[in-house]
């Protein structure tokens, strides 16, 4: 459906609310479409055509196909100024999630779903674009809405950027939000620097010596190996990080063993390590081989370790952070609503972006408690509370007002 919207200057702060809380409608209509069709990194092909399907019928310039699935909207405004280009970032992703939910816009894809909100991005991205088509009349300068796929990994930030997305024109700035069900609905948190942590990722297998579970001296029991290193990990932020700085070791998987009376041959984990502090990400590559090689040792095991440094830190710039706490000022209104100092050791690939240009990454608040909609990121019944999409327009509208005029 398309939603026809006065073309018309000078409008003051309450009509703007107005407008943007006229697209609610839509903006729910779009979120459960893309909720419903959910997309796994880099196949988000579904997605892509219903965006491009979207920005063709509403006559706005973009180019698609970018680093796999990604798309980016051009919006250029016609008022005479001095042309600053800002970038707002969504990502379009989902993840392999059984939904649970037992509401009508349901993933249909069995094993996929849109459990980290990518869905509710995608749409209040659309209500962006749409809106500042509309009022291509009122700004100068030019925004472009870049849709990235594949922020869960491996990644589709990178690639976009080696693609150009950040070129011609260039962009100045760079802005981006995260639906967020730790904070309520009607909340924004923005904080200058540090913000999210970088993320390094292991797999490890322990290649001992299998046997009778009765004869041990025969054997090399990774089992035993692999329990001491998953001990002796966490002695790594607890005795080589300075305890000011924020980091965790987490070893999400072990496996191994097929029985009561084998000694296991082989055992595999894998592991992420977040960090602020970007001086910490050789401490960990260093000391996460050094104790996993030294376990092995002492056992006489053999192991292979494949260590990567993901995500860097999302560090937000502090004039631009700034002018996002500014806008939420005018759309949350009371500075209660405004978390300054908030920041969480997840990671985000929006921060590849941040390393390029100047730019800052939000939270919107997303849970109500009293409709049940405070299920946490990444959980089967993870759903939000829908009015956060027109909070999240009327953010990037004001965010853009204040940075291109
Ligand atoms: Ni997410």
């Amino acid at each position: 459906m398309i939603y026809t919207l006065p073309n018309s200057s000078n409008k003051n702060l309450a009509n703007v609310r107005l407008e943007i809380r006229a697209l609610q409608p839509q903006l729910i209509e779009w979120r459960r479409h893309i909720h419903q069709k959910p997309e796994l990194g880099f196949q988000e092909k579904l997605t892509a055509e219903y965006i491009t399907q979207k920005l063709q019928t509403w006559g706005i310039e973009h180019q698609t196909g970018i680093a796999e699935t990604g798309i980016v909207a051009i919006i250029k405004g016609e008022k005479s100024g001095d042309g600053k280009v800002l970038g707002i970032r969504a990502d379009m992703d989902a993840l392999p999630i059984q939904e649970e939910n037992q509401v009508s816009y349901c993933s249909q894809h069995d094993g996929v779903m849109h459990a980290c909100g990518h869905d509710g991005h995608t749409a209040i991205a659309l209500g962006t674009a749409y809106y500042l088509h509309q009022h291509r009349y009122d700004f100068s300068g030019t925004v472009k809405i870049i849709f990235q796929p594949a922020e869960e990994g491996p990644g589709g930030a990178k690639p976009m950027i080696k693609a150009g997305v950040l070129k011609n024109p260039d962009v100045d700035a760079m802005i981006g939000l995260h639906l967020w069900n730790d904070l309520p609905v009607g909340t924004v948190a923005v904080k200058p620097g540090a913000f999210m942590a970088a993320i390094s990722i292991f797999n490890c297998t322990i290649f001992g010596k299998g046997g009778h579970g009765a004869l041990p001296h025969q054997t090399v029991d990774s089992i035993i190996v692999a329990a001491q290193i998953v001990n002796a990990l966490q002695t790594i932020v607890s005795r080589n990080v300075n305890p000011l700085d924020a980091a965790v070791v987490t070893i999400g998987e072990l496996h191994a063993g097929t029985r009561m009376n084998v000694i296991a041959d082989t055992a595999r984990m894998s592991g992420s390590i977040r960090y602020f502090n970007t001086d910490l990400r050789d401490v960990f590559e260093s000391r996460i081989e050094e104790i996993i090689a030294g376990i092995c040792k002492i056992h006489g095991a053999t192991y292979r370790l494949d260590y990567q440094n993901l995500y860097p830190p999302v560090i937000n710039d502090s004039e631009i952070a700034n002018l996002v706490k500014n806008a939420a000022e005018k759309v949350v209104e009371t500075p209660v609503n405004i978390l300054p100092e908030y920041q969480i050791l997840g990671s985000e690939d929006m921060s590849f972006f941040l390393q390029e240009v100047p730019g800052c990454y939000f939270f919107l608040g997303s849970a109500n408690a009293e409709k049940n909609l405070n299920y946490p990121h990444h959980h089967p019944k993870f759903d939000f509370d829908e009015t956060a999409l027109v909070i999240g327009v009327e953010m990037f509208v004001k965010c853009v007002e204040k940075f291109l005029n």
